[in-house]
């Protein structure tokens, strides 16, 4: 594990703080994917009315322990019954809570893969068959592996799209694994926490037709799109039946009131959401283009909020290029960890337009300047 990810996530600004010495608030995160430009505009107001209220309820009296009104609203934007949505501390909670009620022996994971995947299967001692994604393929397994990797296990996690590549396998694809998952009865986990960055995504989501698809889970988060990442916030969309099951096995109160009072403010805000999925396609197009041009970069093609890039420079690790753009106050997530890739390969999380441009100045100037080293 390589020492900024020491807690096996990007975005870990104290950590980042210990190794380079710098204030963590003044990094300029690419490590983690939040939208850059904070939470809607609504989600402040309702922090003011949180802090506004006599008393302060939200602060003082306990959460709704099912949180229902947040469930309503997700359910009026899906056209779901709120039976069919758990609410979570995150989608990372729901990943866990998911591997105690299906109890699998046996996990699929698609590689590379967002790391509590592979973590959380490791602490319950589940054992783990991987399918590795191809280079040449920008790492999309062919939907034949996918449905042999369901024939063979019980419980399949499946990134769509995928961290670190910010790909999907197409939506016949992702229907044909589906109806593969409900013929061998096992549970299919489809990760949708980004899917909110593609403009017809929710087209693109067994969503609508769940009813249909009663091996499938879906997950969702407010954390990246709706930039609430230090709130916690994400639910599961599945049969009643699951989602019964997800939330008798959940601490008590696990999603807290500011977060629920928070979530239910995130989502009034549909100006908001149009804006960021206009702009998340403009400023990945030109993030992709800028560091395309630096010699000694590959950049893959991505459809979200990342990118994943190769560094392809004789002798130098996406460890080194890490470190010195953190000692410049710049942070990038190392992807050497995640299975099927290797020492070479980063992710960078797009950001403003201002962000890209000093990425790209430290990045030049760090690869010319080894370049002059190696010459001279
Ligand atoms: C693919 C994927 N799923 C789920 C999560 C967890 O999201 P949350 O912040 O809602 O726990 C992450 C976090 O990075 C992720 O990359």
């Amino acid at each position: 594990m390589s020492r900024l990810e020491r807690y096996g996530h990007g975005g870990d600004r104290v950590t980042a703080s210990e190794l380079f010495g710098l204030d963590p608030d003044s990094f300029l995160d690419f490590s983690a994917n939040i939208v850059p430009f904070g939470p809607p505009p609504s989600v402040k107001q309702a922090l003011k009315g949180i802090l506004e209220t006599e008393g302060l309820p939200v602060i003082t009296q306990y959460p709704d322990p099912r949180s229902r009104r947040l469930k309503a609203l997700l359910a009026e934007r899906h056209n779901l019954t709120p039976t069919r949505i758990a609410i979570g501390n995150g989608a990372a909670e729901l990943i866990e809570l998911i591997l105690d009620v299906v109890r699998p022996s046996v996990v699929g994971i698609v590689y590379p893969a967002f790391s509590a995947y592979t973590s959380s299967a490791k602490k319950r001692d589940i054992e783990i068959v991987p399918l590795y994604g191809e280079e040449e393929s920008h790492f999309l397994p062919p939907v034949e592996r996918l449905c042999e990797l369901v024939r063979k296990t019980d419980l399949v996690f499946l990134g769509y799209p995928n961290n670190p590549t910010g790909l999907c396998i197409s939506f016949d694809e992702l229907k044909q694994v589906a109806k593969e998952a409900i013929r061998c009865q096992t549970v299919l986990v489809v990760d949708e926490a980004f899917l909110d960055f593609i403009p017809d995504g929710e087209r693109m989501s067994l969503i609508g037709q769940i009813e249909s698809y009663p091996s499938v889970i879906l997950l969702r988060s407010l954390t990246k799109f709706h930039a609430l990442a230090g709130v916690r916030l994400g639910y599961a969309v599945a049969s009643p039946k699951w989602v019964k099951r997800l939330e008798q096995r959940q601490v008590p109160w696990s999603v807290n009131a500011v977060a629920q009072v928070l979530g239910e403010a995130a989502l009034q805000d549909q100006e908001y959401e149009q804006r960021v999925r206009e702009w998340v396609q403009q400023a990945r197009m030109s993030l992709r283009m800028q560091l395309s041009r630096i010699p000694g970069l590959k950049v893959y093609p991505s459809e979200t909020n990342y990118l994943l890039v190769r560094l392809e420079r004789e002798g130098k690790t996406a460890a080194w290029l890490q470190e010195q753009l953190g000692q410049q106050g710049i942070l990038i997530r190392n992807c050497a960890d995640y299975p099927g890739l290797d020492e070479r390969y980063f992710r960078v999380a797009v950001r403003t337009d201002e962000d890209h441009e000093r990425l790209v100045k430290v990045l030049k100037q760090c690869l010319d300047e080894d370049e002059e080293a190696a010459s001279s």
